[in-house]
């Protein structure tokens, strides 16, 4: 009987929210978005207090933690959209272990090291998300100062690599994953002053074959008392069962490493098991629930439905993502509500997937601008058959974000990429991007960078994917992949990802 009246509640809000939702699109031509959740604030938001002890932090984390509160800890260690679902990874664990977890900065690796590292929260509405999960959210830079006058003079170390140096005892999955001697993913250790030990997490818990994902909940299991315990004694066998899986591997070309020590010493030379009151992992990006690969992108994705679709983007970013975009479609003052204009995203991403073409040419290999055309096409109608309107091209303008450079690189400009380009190639493809009447966000013209710094062009970008009605993006993209979760979750939207490798993969 209890459950009566808050369950009518429950029913009458969600009947209402559908039919505002529903007529926003219906009614409103092609401005559908200004009731979607991209365009929504944060409510108000439960205020969780942090549970570390209270006034600013010192330079050592130690001293932060409540002595009675357990924690759980990460770090980025690929590229940036891997690092996202890394955390989300994490936030996930910090579910299953009831432990408080956190948040690293993320390492700017793909953007150039003088822009330093970045808070979680710069990126990521964190009120907001840690309101969604119910659960406090911390962040590093709440429980250790790293900053000083000398690492703040240089770019490169700006907020981070001070403090004083803390040993640790952590987890590692990723010398148990490759399984070919690499040791463990710690790319951040320095940045935060901490000096890690290393337990390698035991053999015998991927879900997919050969090795690389690994099963999610083994994982929280370690981070439980008798888990602990256990994975300590199993990891003793490290060194054994690695030297059987590589020798059993055909084509091994890998020698098969001098036994290690276990856990593997620190710096300093410290042997330290994992912590028990934060349970730390180097890199969990390549887990899942119960398939691994792919499956953040299923419909029934645990990890998405649980924490990425909470993850909303920080205030800072929509507004500037919202100003970038309606200064392109030439939105004028007037019209401007401080809500997303209706438009179609299509990420291209070419120019490091190009790499892996050869031996076959680059434009044989890549999609065809065409590719995407289509997909734009069958969006249009897709959201016409959803029932929004004003969906031709006329109305809903497409805005182009890709990777591919506005000048064709030289060996001098880019020798990596180079030799895949015929010469004049990306100006030839931008130029038949703007001749299909498509806009895109040009960062240098619009100096981006300085304006904002070095970050901000890459965030700016991936908001942007994730905040329009349609989505185009391309196949075996994290970034793409993700972007279309959102514009569905987020904005009611529609889209596809373009097949590449061969002159018709794309057809369908
Ligand atoms: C961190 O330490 C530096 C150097 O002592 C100090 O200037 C700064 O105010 C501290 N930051 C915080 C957040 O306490």
């Amino acid at each position: 009987m209890y459950y009566r009246r808050p369950l009518f509640w429950v029913l009458v809000i969600v009947v209402c929210i559908f039919t505002l939702s529903t007529l926003s699109h219906l009614n409103n031509g092609p401005s559908p978005l200004s009731l979607t959740s991209w365009n929504s604030q944060s409510k108000a938001p439960a205020a969780y207090p942090l549970p570390i002890r209270p006034g600013p932090p010192t330079t050592r984390f130690k001293d932060a933690l409540l002595p009675d509160h357990k924690y759980i800890f990460t770090f980025p260690n690929a590229g940036w959209t891997n690092d996202v679902m890394n955390v989300a990874t994490l936030l996930l664990l910090g579910i299953l272990t009831r432990r408080t977890p956190i948040l690293s900065p993320f390492h700017p690796s793909h953007i150039g090291k003088d822009a330093s590292l970045i808070p979680f929260s710069k990126i990521f509405d964190i009120e907001r998300l840690s309101a969604e999960l119910h659960m406090p959210l911390v962040e590093f830079e709440d429980i250790k100062n790293t900053s000083d006058y000398q690492h703040d003079l240089d770019p490169v170390t700006r907020g981070y690599y001070g403090g004083e140096t803390e040993s640790m005892g952590c987890w590692t999955l990723w010398p148990t994953q490759a399984a070919n001697g690499a040791g463990a993913r710690s790319l951040a250790q320095d940045s935060l002053s901490l000096d890690l030990s290393f337990t390698p997490i035991p053999f015998g818990h991927e879900i997919e074959k050969p090795y690389l994902h690994w099963n999610l909940h083994y994982l929280a299991e370690l981070a439980f008392p008798a888990g602990r315990k256990d994975g300590i004694k199993q990891a003793q066998s490290f060194n054994e069962n690695l030297a059987k899986i590589m020798s059993s591997k055909p084509n091994n070309k890998d020698a098969i490493p001098e036994p290690r020590k276990i856990p593997f010493p620190n710096k300093k030379g410290e042997q330290i098991d994992p912590d028990e009151q934060v349970a730390c992992f180097d890199f969990v990006y390549f887990t899942g629930m119960y398939k691994g690969g792919t499956e953040w992108w299923d419909e029934s994705s645990p990890i998405w439905h649980l924490v990425g679709r909470h993850m909303h983007w920080a205030p800072l970013i929509k507004s500037l993502a919202i100003e970038y975009v309606s200064d392109r479609l030439g939105i004028p003052a007037n019209k401007r509500d401080g809500t997303m204009p209706p438009f179609i995203a299509v990420h291209a991403r070419r120019a490091d997937f190009a790499r892996v073409c050869p031996p076959r040419p680059r434009e044989e290999c890549l999609a065809p601008l065409r590719a995407y055309t289509r997909r734009v096409e069958e969006t249009r109608q897709a959201l016409a058959a959803k029932g929004f309107q004003n969906t031709g091209p006329e109305d809903l303008k497409v805005i182009m974000l890709s990777d591919e450079p506005k000048v064709t690189p030289t060996m001098e400009t880019d020798r990596l990429l180079a030799p895949l380009y015929a010469p004049g190639s990306a100006e030839a493809w931008w130029k038949s991007v703007a001749d299909q009447g498509w806009f895109w966000i040009d960062h240098e013209e619009l100096n981006s960078v300085s304006k904002h710094g070095k970050w901000y062009t890459m965030l700016i970008d991936a908001c942007i994917q994730s905040a329009g009605i349609g989505f185009v993006g391309t196949d075996r993209s994290t970034m793409s992949s993700i972007a279309l979760r959102r514009t569905e979750e987020w904005n009611n939207g529609v889209g596809s990802l373009v097949r590449w490798g061969r002159p018709d993969s794309d057809a369908h």
